[in-house]
C-alpha cells in the first residue's frame, strides 16, 4: 500500500525504538512514514556516540539529511544540513560518529538494508551520487522554481533531480509573516520535515520544530501563515504542479476530476491518447527516449507494482524483443 497520509506528526513527541537489525545496531529509529508492501520508508535516526560499521551498501536508493552532529563516512565529514544521494548497491566508506548524530534517512524503493562490501554491486547506478552540505554549498532560489507558484516569501534550494520522474529533494523556507491564500493541491505525494520554525496550514494547523507530513495526491493544504519563519526538508514522488482553488470543500475525488479537466483542456492530444476508449496503457505508455523506463524502480512504486512483481520482468523482454525488430 502506498504510505498513508499523515500530517501533521510532531516526532518530538515521540520515543526513538532499539534499530535491531544487522548494520544499525548502535542506533535507534522512528518511522516518520512507511510503505507497508515495499518497506520503502523514510526514518529518523538517532546515532549514538561510538557508533561504527564497515563499509557498504543497501538494496534501495538511499537519501540521508543530517540534523544534528556529525558522520564520518569513508574521508567524508557529514554534519549539520549535509545531504546526500545513494543510489541502490553504491558502497560507502565505513561510518564512524564519534559525538553521536541525528539524519533523516529515507530508503525509496524497499526496507532499510545493509550488506557489508568495500565495492559496488555491479549494476550499480553510481553516476547519479550526490555529497554536499545543503547549508553551505547550495544556493537559495526563489519559490516559483514551478509555474503557477507558491506566493513571495518561499526559497527553494533543490538538492535532487530525477531526471525520469522529475521528483525533486529540496530545502525550503517561508520567510517571516509569509502568507499565502488560495489553497493547493497536486498530482504528486509531497513530504516534509520541519528543520526549525513553525508554519500554519488552514487544514492541519500548526506544524512546529519536528513537524512531519506524508501527503499523498489530491489533498488540500492552504491557505499557508508562517509568523517567525521556518525551514524544512521537503521531496515530492514526482513532477510538483501547484493545482491552486478557492473552495475548502473540495474533496480529493473532485481535485483528482479537476485535474484530469485541466489535462483535457491543456494537453488534448495526450489525455484522448492516455484515457480515450481501446487505448488505455495500465503499465505506461512506450517511450522511444526511455524505452525501460517502466523497470525504474521508482516508476515501477509509482504505479504499484513491487521490485518483486513477475509484471515489469515480462513487460521488459517484450520491450526489448520490440526493440531489437524495429531496428532491423
Ligand atoms: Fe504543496
Amino acid at each position: 500500500m502506498a504510505r498513508p497520509h499523515i500530517e501533521p506528526y510532531v516526532e518530538l513527541d515521540s520515543p526513538f525504538k532499539k534499530f535491531d537489525l544487522n548494520g544499525f545496531k548502535g542506533s535507534h529509529y522512528k518511522v516518520l512514514s512507511m510503505d507497508t508492501d515495499t518497506g520503502a520508508c523514510t526514518l529518523k535516526v538517532r546515532f549514538d556516540g561510538g557508533f561504527s560499521r564497515k563499509p557498504g551498501m543497501s538494496y534501495s536508493d538511499m537519501e540521508v539529511f543530517v540534523l544534528k552532529g556529525g558522520i564520518k563516512v569513508g574521508k567524508e565529514v557529514w554534519g549539520e544540513g549535509h545531504y546526500a544521494f545513494v543510489p541502490a548497491g553504491m558502497h560507502l566508506g565505513a561510518l564512524k560518529v564519534p559525538r553521536g548524530a541525528e539524519a533523516l534517512v529515507m530508503y525509496n524503493d524497499s526496507e532499510p538494508s545493509y550488506v557489508e562490501s568495500n565495492r559496488n554491486h555491479q549494476l550499480s547506478l553510481t553516476a547519479g551520487f550526490s555529497s554536499f552540505n545543503s547549508y553551505n554549498d547550495a544556493p537559495w532560489g526563489p519559490g516559483n522554481l514551478v509555474s503557477p507558484s507558491v506566493a513571495t516569501g518561499v526559497g527553494i534550494k533543490v538538492l535532487h533531480f530525477d531526471p525520469l520522474t522529475q521528483a525533486i529533494s529540496f530545502l525550503y523556507y517561508m520567510s517571516p509573516e509569509f502568507q499565502q491564500n488560495n489553497i493547493s493541491y497536486h498530482d504528486c505525494a509531497e513530504e516534509s520535515y520541519h528543520i526549525w520554525g513553525d508554519s500554519w496550514m488552514m487544514q492541519f494547523g500548526e506544524l512546529p520544530t519536528g513537524g512531519y507530513f506524508w501527503r499523498p495526491p489530491w489533498i488540500d493544504h492552504g491557505a499557508f501563515k508562517c509568523k517567525l519563519g521556518c525551514i524544512a526538508f521537503g521531496r515530492t514522488d514526482s513532477k510538483l504542479h501547484n493545482y491552486f482553488h478557492y473552495n475548502p470543500w473540495a474533496t480529493p475525488d473532485e481535485n483528482k476530476l479537476r485535474a484530469a479537466a485541466h489535462l483535457y483542456r491543456q494537453r488534448p492530444q495526450l489525455y484522448d491518447w492516455t484515457a480515450g476508449h481501446g487505448h488505455n496503457h495500465p503499465h505506461g505508455p512506450p517511450d522511444f527516449q526511455y524505452p525501460d523506463y517502466q523497470d525504474d524502480a521508482q516508476v515501477r512504486q509509482l504505479h504499484g507494482n513491487t521490485p518483486n512483481s513477475t509484471k515489469p520482468a515480462a513487460k521488459k523482454k517484450a520491450t526489448r524483443k520490440k526493440a531489437g525488430a524495429s531496428k532491423r
